[in-house]
């Protein structure tokens, strides 16, 4: 191979210059046919590389995307079960808690010394095999956290601090927030303010494992017109999913095909 036609290969490869979609599908299997339906209407909407479902397994998700596992919460114990997920051939990225540093009801709710331990048992042990994200945290929520009476970007501080050994390979972050500022600007400045500090505080690259802005149709259309652009351009973003594949979200009422958003989301 020449020289020339290297640089060619390389260019035209995605995964070899970061240009690999960054866009991905949150999803679950509760929904009539039980498995990755909803997720697998995006199939052959090449925007779209990824997935996860806040667990594992992937539900007969389509193998044209990669089945990202996350541990949701902390194990009672010793958990084959996770350890297999990760093994699983396939497996590039792994996701943790989801949500520690809340303390609502469907939230993992956990202590930062507690979600640090626990990643040091079940996560640390893939360091080098699999890349790692931190635990998937509210970054904008500014009012206490599981805990104490502090923000999350404390709660990860706090988690950081008590996290000594472990690898983190990227930091993840949910964002919920109206589509428009009281000012009348589009809330994706928001955004990318809280996405841009993250980065600066946490000084790895990022993935939004979830965001929703709060509006109509038409207003959270609007939205991503502003925010999925400047996501695909920061380099340090490597991936992101907005919420998420379920009806009257990404995914038309009767759960047959992608709503206006979700064409949106596959296609801008
Ligand atoms: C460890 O986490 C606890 C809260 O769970 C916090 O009070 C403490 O300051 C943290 N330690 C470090 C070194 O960050
Ligand atoms: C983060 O989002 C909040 C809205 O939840 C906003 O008030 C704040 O200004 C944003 N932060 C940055 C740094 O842009």
């Amino acid at each position: 191979m020449t020289y020339t036609y290297l640089l060619l290969a390389i260019f035209l490869l995605p995964e070899a210059n970061g240009l690999a979609a960054k866009r991905g599908i949150a999803y679950n299997n509760n929904n009539p046919s039980g498995n990755a339906v909803y997720a697998n209407l995006f199939k052959g909407h090449t925007k779209v590389s990824w997935a996860y479902d806040w667990g594992y397994p992937s539900w007969n998700l389509d193998s044209s995307f990669e089945f990202v596992p996350m541990l949701w919460g902390l194990p009672s114990g010793a958990d084959p079960d996770w350890t297999a997920a990760v093994q699983t051939p396939g497996t590039v990225n792994i996701l943790g808690f989801n949500e520690p540093d809340l303390t609502y009801d469907a939230s993992s709710n956990i202590i930062p010394e507690k979600a640090a331990a626990g990643y040091l048992t079940y996560m640390q042990p893939f360091a080098g095999t699999v890349r790692i994200g931190s635990p998937s945290v509210l970054w904008n929520n500014v009012g206490s956290s599981s805990g104490g009476s502090y923000n999350t970007a404390t709660w990860t501080e706090y988690f950081l601090g008590n996290c000594t050994g472990c690898h983190l390979d990227f930091a993840a972050i949910h964002y919920y927030q109206d589509c428009v500022t009281p000012d009348g600007q589009n809330g994706a400045v928001w955004f990318e303010g809280n996405v841009t500090n993250a980065h600066d505080v946490l000084g790895l690259p990022i993935w939004i494992t979830e965001f929703e802005c709060y509006g109509s149709e038409q207003q959270q259309i609007a939205f991503l017109e502003q925010a999925l652009p400047w996501l695909d351009s920061q380099g340090y973003v490597e991936r992101y999913a907005y919420f998420g594949a379920f009806p009257q979200y990404l995914i038309n009422a009767d759960g047959t095909a992608l709503s206006d958003l979700g064409s949106s989301y596959a296609s801008i």
